[in-house]
């Protein structure tokens, strides 16, 4: 197991603030910020567009980053595209698989916007779009998803950890259901990837898609999206980088990951994340894990003693926790836990209102939990919740 003492002195904010709205961003590290810094001062130059010796190094840089990310996740890094953020990837299969008018795609309720929206809005050309229901813990049954499966369903969408619940989804089961039915399966690794050991290979998902800037601890406006056949999905966006050639009667594109890739990338923000994924795999991901989760249940547990705090989630969460207080709106606690310790979490509905209104939850406060989080500040958290909860 990592010093997690050792490592908070890569993330300075940290001697300013309790950080636990990891699930929205994480910090990034002293060595993914040099990296960046390099990138500015030395050899800032675009990307693929020069002979010269600084954009070679710059395209350089941004591959061996991509090749960084692709290994981390186990996955050929032609298959592992660059994007913004999880959203970009999952409307980049959206609106490139070429849905048709009586397709069915299934999502879940356990699903954050990005994995929801994007689906629903197929509705609009006829393609019937269900979601399959969620237990009061979060939680989705295969099952459940396999018998809502029709000879037109096309695709499942599915989140492998509930940025609300905590909740792990069986992604595997969902893949294994998916193939024997001849079904294609998105999984969106927000919550995921970084926080737990991902291999794409083993997990056999069509597409999966996650943030850079979260478990991955990258820069915002970065994120992956892996495509097992990137020749199922059209380019949503075309240009610079994506054309091998053109003239006035029409174009072919390059072969994937360039055609997904429209435009100059985010070369800084790429070789960023590169250097934090780098610095992730030395730490370990499978010992970040146990560290996130062992604070997030023993964050649970405390709360739940205290009988005017609602814990939601299951038992063996991933790492983070969310909770209501009663008489007090979530956003109340958020603004109380800042002003008494500097806690910083999220509060809301977390860009996930299907699943909690379903439930009858109206907005959750959420801590959620990294690498760098300690004990220490896992105690500081609950007994500033339950300082609130007795001054109602
Ligand atoms: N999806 C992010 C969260 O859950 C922003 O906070």
């Amino acid at each position: 197991m990592y010093d997690v003492h050792e490592i908070r002195k890569d993330f300075p904010v940290l001697e300013k603030v309790i950080y636990l709205d990891n699930g929205a961003t994480t910090q990034t590290p002293m060595p993914a910020i040099e990296a960046m810094n390099d990138f500015f001062c030395n050899y800032a130059a675009n990307y693929g567009r020069g002979a010269h010796r600084l954009s070679i190094e710059a395209t350089n840089a941004y591959e061996d980053a991509r090749e960084t990310v692709a290994d981390f996740l186990n996955a050929p890094p032609e298959k592992m595209i660059m994007t913004r953020n999880t959203t970009e990837g999952i409307n980049i299969v959206a609106n490139g698989f070429g849905f048709e008018k009586g397709d069915h795609v299934i999502t879940t309720l356990a699903e954050h916007h990005s994995n929801f929206v994007p689906w629903l809005r197929l509705k609009e050309i006829g393609v019937d779009v269900s979601a399959a229901d969620i237990c009061r813990e979060g939680m989705i049954d295969p099952e459940r998803i396999e018998r809502m499966i029709t000879d037109r369903t096309k695709l499942i969408a599915v989140g492998h950890v509930s940025n609300v619940f905590g909740s792990v989804q069986d992604v595997r089961k969902i893949v294994r259901i998916a193939r024997k039915n001849g079904v294609k399966v998105l999984i969106d690794g927000a919550q995921s990837a970084g926080h737990m050991p991902v291999d794409l290979k083993e997990l056999d998902c069509d597409y999966f898609a996650a943030a850079g800037h979260k478990g991955l601890l990258g820069p915002q406006g970065t994120g992956i999206l892996y495509m097992k056949d990137p020749d199922t999905i059209a380019p949503s966006y075309l240009g610079g980088g994506t054309t091998a050639i053109a003239d006035a009667c029409g174009f072919v594109t390059k072969d994937a990951p360039d055609k997904f890739e429209a435009g100059t990338p985010n070369l800084p923000g790429v070789i960023g994340l590169g250097a934090a994924v780098a610095y992730l795999q030395k730490i370990g991901v499978a010992d970040i894990e146990a560290h996130e989760t062992k604070l997030a249940r023993m964050s649970a547990k405390r709360l739940k003693e205290i009988d005017v705090i609602e814990v939601y989630g299951p038992e063996m969460r991933a790492g983070l926790v969310s909770f209501s207080i009663v008489g007090f709106e979530p956003h109340q606690i958020a603004v109380l836990l800042d002003k008494y310790k500097k806690i910083c979490i999220r509060s809301g509905y977390h860009c996930a209102a299907p699943g909690l209104k379903r439930l009858g939850i109206n907005g959750t406060a959420r801590a959620s939990f990294a690498l760098y989080n300690t004990a220490e500040e896992a105690e500081i958290f609950a007994g500033a919740v339950e300082k609130i909860a007795k001054e109602r």
